[in-house]
């Protein structure tokens, strides 16, 4: 047992969605690990991961497309090198089908029968797994009917080497037709004090249908976490560097909404990233925050949540703190928001 990372029953495993996997109540979101954040240390995230693990997390989320297939390659060597009784409780969640170049750049998404089969062949092969626990194309390929998609995924999942099928970042027409076409575990979408969109069109489907939501983003990609101050200096290639959200007077307006919530943590004795998740959390059991911690103390801070209980009068006051549709700035730059089905 990892001397940082306790343990807490509340990570038990629970059913994501009707027909989806049993997970822990919080995932490890891998991602910062390799891309989006700016430098990350090899080290540090095997170690966070495999003490994820050894509290009692078992899903793991990533993408082919983090920095080219490095993500799933760490996740890779996290597992092999983990206790055989961790590996084999954990559970991979991969994102296929955005285009990058050797530049790094971004295109668009392939969301053809041929390209998933071809995704999943090469993600198995970088992660060392016979079969992907929960497998989604993250963003829809407007060329290619989601039926077609879903249906690859579904063809993967008959010969074994997919288990369940996932969405990411689809509204509420988009989940209909994919589930109306295969069993759909969970949607991945963000979802947090300050991104509520799914509240209104989208959460209500999900719940109609049993499917689950892997929620991202719950602390805004640390813009909320209590530890992101203005001063922060961002590599070149940081998305935040350009997310309209952490720019000028939006980041401002959006920091004094977090020494709002810091107010609420002080009182509850927790810190502003616990409560943040904690409110996740608070929303239903078929919320599953992914945390993006990288390093084991952010781990440590980020299951702390599941020690928190938010009663009526906390969530009252964190509302007012942080009324729906608080924050300044769209959560993708304009150009990445036309990708996003589930804003249309
Ligand atoms: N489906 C999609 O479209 C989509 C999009 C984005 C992400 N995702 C998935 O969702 C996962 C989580 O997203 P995210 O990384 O944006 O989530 P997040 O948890 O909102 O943000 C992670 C950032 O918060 C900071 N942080 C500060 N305190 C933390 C704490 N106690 N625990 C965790 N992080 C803390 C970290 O910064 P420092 O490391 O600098 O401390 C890290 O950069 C990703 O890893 C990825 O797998 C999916």
């Amino acid at each position: 047992m990892s001397p940082t990372t306790p343990t807490s029953p509340a990570l038990r495993p629970r059913p994501l969605g009707s027909t989806g996997p049993e997970v822990s109540a919080i995932g490890l979101g891998c991602m910062g690990m390799s891309a989006l954040y700016g430098e990350a240390d090899r080290g540090e995230s095997i170690a966070t991961i495999h003490a994820a693990l050894d509290a009692g997390i078992t899903l793991l989320d990533t993408g082919d497309f983090y920095a080219m297939g490095h993500n799933e390659m760490l996740i890779g060597e996290a597992l092999r090198t983990a206790p055989a009784a961790h590996r084999e409780k954990a559970l991979t969640s991969v994102k296929f089908g955005a285009l990058r170049d050797p530049d790094g750049g971004w295109s668009s998404y392939d969301g053809r029968p041929a390209a998933v089969k071809n995704f999943a062949a090469y993600s198995l092969q970088r992660l060392g797994v016979d079969h992907i626990d929960v497998y989604r194309i993250a963003r829809v390929d407007p060329g290619v009917p989601i039926e077609e998609t879903v249906g690859a995924i579904a063809e993967l999942v008959e010969k074994g080497h997919v288990r369940h099928i996932g969405l990411s970042e689809v509204g509420a027409d988009t989940i209909r037709r994919a589930a109306a076409t295969a069993p759909i575990s969970d949607l991945q979408i963000e979802y947090s004090l300050i991104s509520r969109g799914i509240e209104e069109a989208i959460l209500p489907v999900t719940r109609e249908l049993g499917i689950g939501i892997t929620a991202y983003g719950v602390l805004s990609r640390g813009l909320i976490s209590g530890h992101f101050g203005r001063d922060r200096k961002l590599a070149a290639n940081d998305f935040r560097g350009m997310s309209p959200r952490f720019q000028g007077e939006n980041l401002q307006h959006n920091l004094d909404l977090v020494e709002s919530l810091r107010k609420i943590a002080e009182q509850k004795g927790a810190s502003v990233a616990q409560v943040a998740i904690a409110w996740v959390l608070s929303r239903g059991d078929d919320i599953v925050p992914l945390v993006g911690a990288r390093r084991r103390d952010r781990l440590t801070e980020a299951l702390g949540a599941l020690d928190i209980s938010l009663d009526s009068a906390d969530l009252a006051a964190i509302e007012e703190a942080i009324p729906a549709g608080a924050a300044a700035g769209d959560r993708y730059p304009e150009a990445q928001m036309t990708h996003l089905d589930s804003e249309r």
